[in-house]
């Protein structure tokens, strides 16, 4: 197998987690999050992912089963690996399910989940959703171990979180960012389809974009919140050039 198994499109899956959070600071219905999955798809978004928290901090699982039947763009959920999400995730069949480790003390996503710490929880999980023909992700940080436990777990897909590399500046950033590149690699140099995510920003985003192997950025806060001052076309557009300008 070459270098570049994948090749293609970068594509962008817009996480809508915080239309809902905004939703939910006053209750109600506004905004809605199966609007902004619409307004995603004419943007040129490739899909929608949201995570399902255990607390329903920002998504509930009556926006699940909307987005799942509106959307027409492919959903990828985001989910701890617990019985009561494998459950959800059954039921409701979406196109990707990726694997975070959760918290509830933390405010959004901090780290990876150790794959290969948890191999014996997490097997099951995996092997159902693949089982019912759901691509599995997981969300680990770029690590030569975590992708190793990958493999042993069967999982077509990773997610590199890319949190260490937003957060760092100057030289610990290019390293960050070449860890990535060597791990993209090695991923797909074993039949991995890597994917990463996690505070990219139109100011970070594009040397992680520029990385071949990657087949897909996962970009939620910052969109979001550029929403506000542009609106969310505008903002997936404007992303979506970025990446495509970075390839
Ligand atoms: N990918 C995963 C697996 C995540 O958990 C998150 C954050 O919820 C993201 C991507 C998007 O991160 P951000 O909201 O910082 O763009």
């Amino acid at each position: 197998m070459g270098s570049q198994p994948f090749p293609g499109k970068l594509r962008l899956g817009v996480n809508i987690d915080h239309v809902a959070t905004i939703r939910n600071a006053r209750g109600g219905d506004h905004p809605d999050p199966a609007r902004a999955a619409r307004i995603v798809a004419q943007a040129g978004g490739d899909g929608i992912t949201i995570h399902l928290r255990e607390d329903r901090r920002h998504i509930r699982d009556d926006d699940l089963a909307r987005i799942r039947e509106i959307s027409e763009l492919p959903l990828n959920l985001e989910m701890a690996a617990t019985g009561e999400m494998l459950e959800i995730a059954l039921r409701h069949g979406p196109h990707a399910a990726c694997i975070v480790p959760e918290r509830r003390e933390e405010r959004t996503t901090e780290g990876g989940l150790d794959a290969a710490g948890q191999h014996n929880m997490l097997q099951p999980v995996v092997s159902r959703l693949l089982d019912a023909g759901i691509r599995v992700s997981l969300f680990i940080a770029p690590d030569p171990r975590q992708i190793e436990a990958a493999m042993r777990l069967n999982a077509p897909v990773v997610e590199f979180h890319t949190g260490e590399y937003a957060h760092a500046e100057g030289d610990a950033r290019a390293v960050e960012l070449k860890r990535l590149g060597d791990m993209a690699a090695l991923a797909a140099r074993n039949g991995i389809e890597p994917h990463a995510g996690h505070g990219l920003t139109y100011e970070n985003v594009q040397p992680i974009a520029a990385i071949p192997q990657l087949t897909e950025l996962n970009i939620g806060h910052y969109l979001v919140g550029e929403a506000v001052f542009v609106g969310l076309e505008e903002a997936v557009r404007r992303m979506r050039d970025l990446m495509d300008a970075a390839r």
